[in-house]
């Protein structure tokens, strides 16, 4: 099991310390939010920028956005290596993807939680990651929703190269759910940023069963 803090529970006045704390990580998750795809806004190109020389992490930009092509390229020379797009973005998963590959990142597919694993159509093999939410986006430190979870079985056995990560309300209580039904990758921003010791946090996570 792989974990991803997502930097959205961090301390936002202390990221560059924030970053250093989850240095054990398997990457970290960055949540872009542009207020209309989802009701909230967070953080943009020039914060992946200036973290970038903070940590070697591998950076995951989960775009929360309407439209993302226009800003695939910016995220990329910001820092991003993996950028995660929506579904329902509004733009065609097959151009994302092109131009994702394009600048040299690596591509990502996120599902809102009413959407269904059908969605990702046979250009899902060339994705890199698809992330299941168990939240509606928008907001850290929510419950999750396990209906969600039975998505994963799906669609790895149509991807089975494709690791399935989960996002939204991950912790010690719901990890062990999220293993159980498969998911190759954790996302935890509350469980790990706001715990006293996130790499503790992180170990126990990882031995998710
Ligand atoms: C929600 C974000 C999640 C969120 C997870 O829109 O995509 O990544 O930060 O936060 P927790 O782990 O607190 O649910
Ligand atoms: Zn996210």
């Amino acid at each position: 099991m792989q974990i991803a803090p997502s930097l959205l529970a961090a301390d936002f006045s202390a990221l560059g310390r924030e970053v250093a704390r989850v240095g054990q990580a398997d990457m970290l998750h960055i949540d872009v939010m542009d207020g209309v795809f989802v009701p909230n806004l967070s953080m943009g190109p020039g914060l992946v920028s200036a973290l970038r020389d903070k940590t070697h992490l591998f950076f995951d930009v989960h775009l929360m956005l309407c439209h993302p092509v226009q800003y695939i390229e910016v995220f990329r020379k910001a820092g991003a290596d993996g950028v995660t797009f929506h579904i329902e973005c509004g733009d065609g998963p097959e151009e994302l993807i092109e131009a994702i590959l394009a600048c040299g990142a690596k591509p990502g597919v996120a599902l809102k939680p009413g959407t269904a694993p059908e969605a990702v159509g046979p250009w899902g093999e060339k994705l890199s990651m698809i992330t299941v939410m168990t939240v509606e986006p928008g907001f850290g430190g929510q419950k999750l929703l396990p209906g969600p979870l039975a998505k994963i079985r799906a669609l790895k056995e149509r991807f089975p190269g494709v690791p399935v990560q989960v996002d939204g309300g991950v912790n010690r209580e719901t990890a062990a759910l999220c293993a159980q039904a498969g998911a190759d990758i954790l996302v935890a921003g509350t469980a790990v940023f706001r715990a006293e010791d996130p790499a503790g946090e992180m170990a126990w996570l990882r031995q998710a069963r």
